[in-house]
């Protein structure tokens, strides 16, 4: 069985080093020793550095928002996939629609990212999803099949399966509209279908599909029970510690019906 894996996308807050610290005490705290589902949060890559020093001791990962994909030089404002490893991430977005929809960035970058992140061990969380107008113009599986094969284009099974994916209908983030459970399994099941063709099936049932757009303690366990969702990528709903405790509990208990296990 998938190990279930619950991500919380920080973006651009919290707005102080101490209220970042904080929430990732409280996170820390919440999580304990317990490793049921993989837990990690993504902080502003300026409070990296202490939220890593803050989750020592604690199973919790740590991911970066984005890098670029070269390995250093002149590229101002930018930070390498060694960077993030340097100062203790494990995991690296890549691809979230605030960026390819606000920042320009394309399949082709995503991908080339994704080499550089695969490249130095870290494990990316590669985002996809269609807008509202797709959607509403039945062009979801279109979109994804470009944004698939574009983003992952060139990768080996065994590079695949060290690939998480995040299925984010863009019309769901940060909306409060979340995809019901029958669309996100819908969703999900076709990004498994395609993974089966092009990895081959053993890789297609490894490979961890997160879903994200407005997850929160209410929708969790529902989201998160359906064969073919294997975490949540978690926006605004992990900026309080305990929604996103909650969350994590939410993964814990679709871990166990999962499993077939009823307590
Ligand atoms: P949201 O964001 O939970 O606030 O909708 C999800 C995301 O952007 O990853």
């Amino acid at each position: 069985m998938r190990a279930l894996l619950i991500a919380g996308n920080w973006k651009m807050n919290p707005a102080t080093v101490a209220a970042a610290a904080g929430l990732a005490r409280a996170v820390k705290a919440g999580v304990g020793q317990e490793t049921t589902v993989h837990i990690v949060v993504c902080p502003a890559s300026v409070h990296l550095s202490l939220i890593d020093q803050i989750l020592e001791g604690s199973p919790l990962g740590l991911g970066g928002q984005n890098m670029h994909w070269k390995t250093e030089g002149a590229y101002t404002g930018e930070l390498s996939a060694a960077m993030l490893v340097d100062i203790g991430c494990t995991h690296v977005i890549l691809g979230h629609s605030e960026r390819r929809h606000g920042m320009g960035e394309t399949d082709r970058m995503v991908n080339d990212k994704l080499m550089a992140a695969l490249g130095v061990g870290l494990i990316p969380i590669v985002c996809l999803g269609e807008t509202k107008d797709e959607r509403l113009g039945d062009r979801t599986e279109a979109v994804l099949l470009t944004q698939l094969s574009g983003s992952l284009a060139g990768l080996e099974p065994e590079a695949m399966a060290r690939v998480v994916l995040a299925y984010e209908p863009v019309w769901a983030i940060g909306t409060g509209l979340t995809a019901s459970p029958e669309q996100a399994q819908a969703a999900h099941a076709f990004i498994r279908g395609w993974l089966a063709q092009q990895f081959g099936q053993a890789t297609a049932d490894h490979v961890v599909v997160q879903y994200g757009g407005s997850v929160k303690p209410d929708n969790a366990l529902e989201l998160l029970s359906c064969p073919d969702i294997d975490g949540a990528l978690v926006g605004g709903a992990s900026l309080k510690a305990a929604d996103f405790l909650a969350i994590t509990e939410c993964g814990r208990q679709a871990a166990r019906r999962k499993s077939g296990k009823t307590h």
